[in-house]
């Protein structure tokens, strides 16, 4: 059995291959050397394990790091083909597809750190990732300071001898607050820290953390990544050593990305440039629209002259501003429980970054589990509305806004 193509494999086959063309174009073409069959779109190795020849080759595949045809827990043809296209979009030598966000980000977390280390993290950060790092990581022993994302300086104060990790994310659910990931992560290097970032906001279209000086990205793929609202995956880039670190907790913890997923994920991936460009075009007409509009007092997007960090928006998303946007409704609560009801283009669902408009209110739906103080904290006042703006016409979405805000706090 030839030996396993690697995603750098990949690449290095894609450099002599392909030769050094534009995202789209190194996206379609990424994944050939990944897929060793005469076929265009990869079969897919709906296989739990493979055929062995000898004894000894089980015990080389059994020790070897990311084997892609030996057990389908270690890796499979389908998830190095994904890999191959994560590590281009990222830029990075090497990555791991796994099976959700949450998995990429405690892979990239528990891979990175051990019993009395110290991390240093935001205020806000996607809730599920929070409860890691303030209940989950404490009961190991390693313990979490979390900082104001917006403030700079804080990072550098809350940095101790033994922080290991600074964990950031870029913007924010659903302030859309930024972090300098530039500054943070030269004040992470200085005191030997490594910069683990989520991406998974901005996405590597708009924002590319590691030229801005990260070691590790990780993504919940599920959401811009694959795009369609059909996949749970999750994603960590960086360097071929620590993509291997992160592959060994991996193998333990088990959130594998499955044949099919994987396949999934890479067919999404194709069109990503696309939809991303959509959605960046969608979201700011959006935006501007909200902000005209008399039922809405405050309209958070990075994009927007009135974002108050707009200017390092400009810096350190140089793609363009996303899809993610959240806006609070003038007559509070119930004008906004009202509206997410009488949208009709605009989906009311959790999640995000598909091609279809999501919307959600956070007061009453996600963060219902948080007291009120701790919504307030969070930025989450009780009018606050969450937009995912998907790639449909823009006037549909601004028309079915329109209709469903009309009359504030009235039922229509
Ligand atoms: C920013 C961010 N990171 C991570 C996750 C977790 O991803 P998943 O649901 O794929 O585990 C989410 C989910 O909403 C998210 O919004």
């Amino acid at each position: 059995m030839p030996a396993a193509p690697t995603p750098s494999d990949a690449r290095s086959a894609r450099d002599a291959h392909v030769g050094p063309h534009g995202l789209q174009t190194r996206l379609i073409h990424a994944a050939e050397a990944a897929n060793q069959t005469p076929a265009v779109a990869p079969p897919i190795f709906q296989t739990s394990t493979y055929r062995l020849r000898t004894p000894e080759e089980g015990a080389e595949l059994a020790s070897a790091i990311a084997p892609a045809t030996f057990y389908t827990r270690y890796g499979s043809p389908n998830e190095k083909q994904v890999e191959a296209l994560l590590a281009e979009l990222e830029g990075t030598e090497a990555a791991l597809a796994v099976g959700s966000g949450m998995a990429a980000i405690t892979v990239a977390l528990f891979s990175s750190v051990r019993a009395g280390d110290h991390v240093v993290a935001q205020r806000t950060h996607y809730t599920s990732a929070l409860t890691l790092l303030t209940d989950t990581l404490p009961r190991y022993g390693v313990e979490t300071t979390l900082v104001d994302q917006t403030d700079t300086a804080a990072f550098a104060r809350a940095m101790r001898p033994n922080t290991r990790v600074v964990y950031t994310e870029s913007p924010t659910n659903p302030t859309m607050d930024l972090t300098d990931l530039r500054a943070v992560a030269a004040i992470a290097h200085e005191a030997g820290a490594l910069a683990i970032t989520d991406n998974t906001f901005a996405s590597p279209y708009n924002q590319r953390p590691i030229e801005l000086g990260c070691d590790l990205v990780v993504h919940s793929a599920t959401k811009y990544l694959n795009g369609h609202a059909d996949v749970t995956a999750g994603a960590v880039m960086g360097s071929r050593a620590r993509i291997d670190d992160a592959w060994e907790y991996l193998r333990l913890y088990g959130a594998v990305l499955h044949p099919f997923e994987a396949w999934l994920l890479r067919r999404g991936l194709l069109t990503y440039p696309l939809r991303m460009a959509a959605h960046n075009r969608n979201g700011l007409e959006v935006a501007r629209f909200l902000e005209g509009h008399p039922a809405v007092a405050r309209v958070h997007y990075p994009g927007l002259e009135s974002h108050p960090q707009h200017a390092l928006a400009r810096a350190q998303m140089s793609g363009g501003f996303g899809g993610m946007l959240s806006f609070e409704m003038r007559d509070g609560y119930d004008a906004a429980y009202r509206a997410i009801g009488r949208t009709k283009v605009c989906v009311l669902a959790v999640s995000l970054g598909g091609v279809e408009t999501l919307i959600t209110h956070p007061a009453s739906m996600v963060h219902t589990h948080q007291s009120a103080a701790q919504r307030d904290e969070a930025g989450i006042s009780p009018g606050l509305v969450r937009l995912s703006v998907g790639i449909e016409d823009v006037a549909d979405i601004t028309a079915d806004l329109d209709q469903a805000l009309a009359g504030g706090g009235r039922d229509g």
